[in-house]
C-alpha cells in the first residue's frame, strides 16, 4: 500500500468505484475460493456472529459485493437487501443467492431516496466504505432507514494494524491486491483513518459508539479487523 495524496479528493473518490468496476470478476473469484485468509479465519464469521447477535429481521447490507453475507443471512432466514454500484457484482449476487435475498444495483449517494420507503433493523457495511467525503455523506444520510432501536455495524481494516506504526495519520492509501488472487488491475484507493478520526466522524454524522469488537487473528494474534457498532444519536430540538 503506498500513500496517495497528490490527487484530488473528488478523482480519487470517483475512482473507488471505477476500480471495482474494473475488478468485479477477480473479486468475484477471489471472496468465493476463499483467497482471503484473514475473511476465511476471522472477519467472515466475526461479522455475520456480529449481525446476528441483535437478531434483526430485516437487514441492509451497504456494499454488498458478490453477496456472500447477504446469501449466508438470508440463509438464517433473515429479510437481506443488497446494495452495491457494481452491476457485475449485483448480477453474480442475483445469480448466486437471488431466491433467498433482494439484490440492487445503486451507489451510496442513491440509496436514501431509494429505499426511503423502508426501515431495517440493522445496516450493516462489511469492508465497503472505502472513500472520505462520501462515507461522511452517507453516514448523515442513513439513520431515516433505521427502525428506532435499529443498529449499524462496520466492520473495516484495524486501524492499529492495516498500516505500518509510522504510517498511521489520516489519507489515501492503495491496496495492490497481493496474495488475494488473479485477475485484478491497477490498485484500489481507500482512506485510511485513524481510530480518533473514525470516532470523529461518528460524531460529526450523528452516531454514538455503542460498542467495538476487535477479532483477532488466530496465528498473529494480532486484531484482523474492528467492528464499530453504531446507534443513531437523537437530533437536538431547535
Ligand atoms: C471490499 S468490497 C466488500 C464487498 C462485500 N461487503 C464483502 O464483504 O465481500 C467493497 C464494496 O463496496 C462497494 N462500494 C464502494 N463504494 C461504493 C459506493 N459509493 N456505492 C456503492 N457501492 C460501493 C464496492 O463496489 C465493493 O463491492
Amino acid at each position: 500500500m503506498t500513500n496517495n495524496s497528490s490527487r484530488t479528493t473528488n478523482a480519487i473518490e470517483t475512482e473507488v468505484l471505477q476500480t471495482w468496476h474494473d475488478n468485479a470478476s477477480a473479486w468475484t473469484n477471489a471472496v468465493r475460493t476463499y483467497q482471503i485468509a484473514s475473511r476465511r479465519l476471522v472477519t467472515n464469521q466475526a461479522i455475520i456472529d456480529a449481525v446476528l447477535n441483535h437478531q434483526p429481521r430485516k437487514v441492509l447490507d451497504l456494499g454488498c459485493g458478490e453477496g456472500w453475507l447477504a446469501g449466508q443471512l438470508a440463509a438464517k432466514g433473515l429479510l437481506v437487501t443488497g446494495i452495491d454500484a457494481i452491476a457485475e457484482l449485483t448480477d453474480a449476487a442475483q445469480q448466486r443467492y437471488g431466491e433467498k435475498a433482494e439484490f440492487i444495483t445503486l451507489p451510496y449517494d442513491q440509496v436514501p431516496t431509494a429505499l426511503a420507503r423502508q426501515k431495517f433493523d440493522l445496516i450493516v457495511c462489511n469492508f465497503s466504505l472505502l472513500g472520505n467525503e462520501s462515507v461522511a455523506k452517507l453516514l448523515q444520510s442513513l439513520p431515516p432507514l433505521l427502525n428506532e432501536a435499529g443498529v449499524m455495524l462496520i466492520q473495516t481494516l484495524h486501524p492499529d494494524t492495516a498500516v505500518k506504526a509510522d504510517e498511521q495519520s489520516d489519507g489515501w492509501r492503495r491496496e495492490t491486491w497481493q496474495g488475494i488472487g488473479k485477475g485484478f488491475r491497477g490498485s484500489a484507493p481507500w482512506y485510511y483513518r485513524t481510530r480518533t478520526s473514525w470516532q470523529t466522524l461518528f460524531d460529526n454524522c450523528h452516531w454514538q459508539l455503542r460498542y467495538c469488537l476487535e477479532p483477532k487473528h488466530p496465528q498473529t494474534l494480532q486484531a484482523a479487523s474492528i467492528i464499530f457498532c453504531l446507534e443513531s444519536k437523537p437530533r437536538q430540538a431547535i
